[in-house]
């Protein structure tokens, strides 16, 4: 056939018929919102490196938390900033860290689904998401580390623990510590496919996370590679992972599509920070429409495979999916 008898023309004329025929749709059940907690009271401090987001003490954490249960989003994804930091990250896996007190506060008094971030970052003095010796960060021995936090945090009422430290083994680590200290049905997240990437930068200033010295390549993927992405989510699942992440999202839409095609899994896609600050920052200069801007990516990224999207904009997409 073709032109001039197909016309692709036709369906667009209207917003009736672009609804109609719309092959992707957003919806605030996709969404998770990401937070941090800090210690202190009455904390609610604005992130320099990303516009509208916030650190908040316990305390005024709950409120936000009740504004993201208003808001219809399902799910938070919770990060600690420790009070003190020390070289094995021991605050991590305390029993009333601050992270999990978080868990237990929000659990308590909200419905929300809770999930926690399961690395050592924000609790090392190094930096550095392991055991750090020697310059380098030590697989095996943070292994063990790893699979205390995430029991600790199951232990506080966590749902769901993604670990997103990309040690070797640590699924399996971490699901059989589970197991074994009767946390069968806490489920694990995996940060499987987690790049070395510069899209980091303004969390690193949120968490106050930057390694102290060198870089995370030696442990975080190459963003050249694809097929490697691909082997290390067979793995976690091998290994006991429920849910698979790609991480960034926007520079690995590829690697999203091929991961939701090869395995039949929950797919979780990470809008990271500098994704969410480059937004930001342009909107506010004037340069972008933010909200057109930020409704596309979160688009793009459902479409290219995603069922479950990570962002910092939940809370104001789930308003603008609301009001449309
Ligand atoms: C590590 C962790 C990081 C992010 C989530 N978990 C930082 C890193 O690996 O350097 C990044 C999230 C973002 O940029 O929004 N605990």
């Amino acid at each position: 056939m073709g032109f001039p008898v197909e016309r692709p023309r036709r369906l667009r004329r209207s917003e009736s018929l672009r609804r109609l025929v719309r092959e992707t749709r957003l919806s605030v059940d996709d969404f998770v919102y990401p937070m941090f907690v800090v210690p202190g009271d009455g904390v609610a401090e604005e992130i320099g490196s990303m516009p509208g987001q916030h650190r908040y003490s316990l305390d005024r954490l709950l409120d936000a938390a009740r504004r993201v249960e208003d808001a219809g989003v399902p799910a938070v994804l919770l990060f600690g900033i420790p009070e003190t930091k020390d070289p094995l990250g021991t605050e991590a896996y305390a029993p009333h860290g601050i992270v999990q007190r978080a868990v237990e506060s929000l659990k308590e008094r909200t419905k929300l689904l809770v999930i926690t971030d399961v690395c050592l970052c924000e609790y090392t003095s190094h930096g550095h998401c392991g055991v750090f010796e020697e310059g380098r960060v030590v697989n095996d021995a943070t292994l063990e580390l790893l699979a205390r936090s995430a029991v600790s945090h199951a232990r506080a009422g966590a749902d769901v623990v993604a670990p997103s430290d990309m040690m070797d083994g640590r699924v399996g680590a971490i699901r059989r510590a589970l197991d074994e200290s009767g946390f069968g049905e806490t489920a694990i997240l995996s940060y499987a496919a987690k790049y070395a990437s510069a899209f980091y930068g303004p969390f690193r200033e949120a968490a106050e996370s930057t390694p102290q010295s060198g870089d995370r390549q030696g442990y975080q993927m190459d963003p050249a590679n694809a097929e490697e992405a691909l082997r290390e989510m067979a793995l976690d699942v091998e290994e006991g992972a429920d849910m698979l992440m790609v991480k960034p999202a926007l520079a690995y839409l590829d690697v999203i599509r091929r991961a939701k095609e090869a395995f039949h899994f929950p797919m979780a896609a990470y809008n990271v920070s500098g994704e969410y600050s480059m937004i930001a920052a342009a909107a506010r200069n004037g340069w972008i429409d933010g909200r057109r801007a930020t409704l596309e990516v979160l688009t793009a990224i459902k479409r290219a495979g995603a069922d479950i999207i990570i962002t910092y904009a939940a809370l104001d997409a789930a308003g603008w999916l609301r009001g449309r």
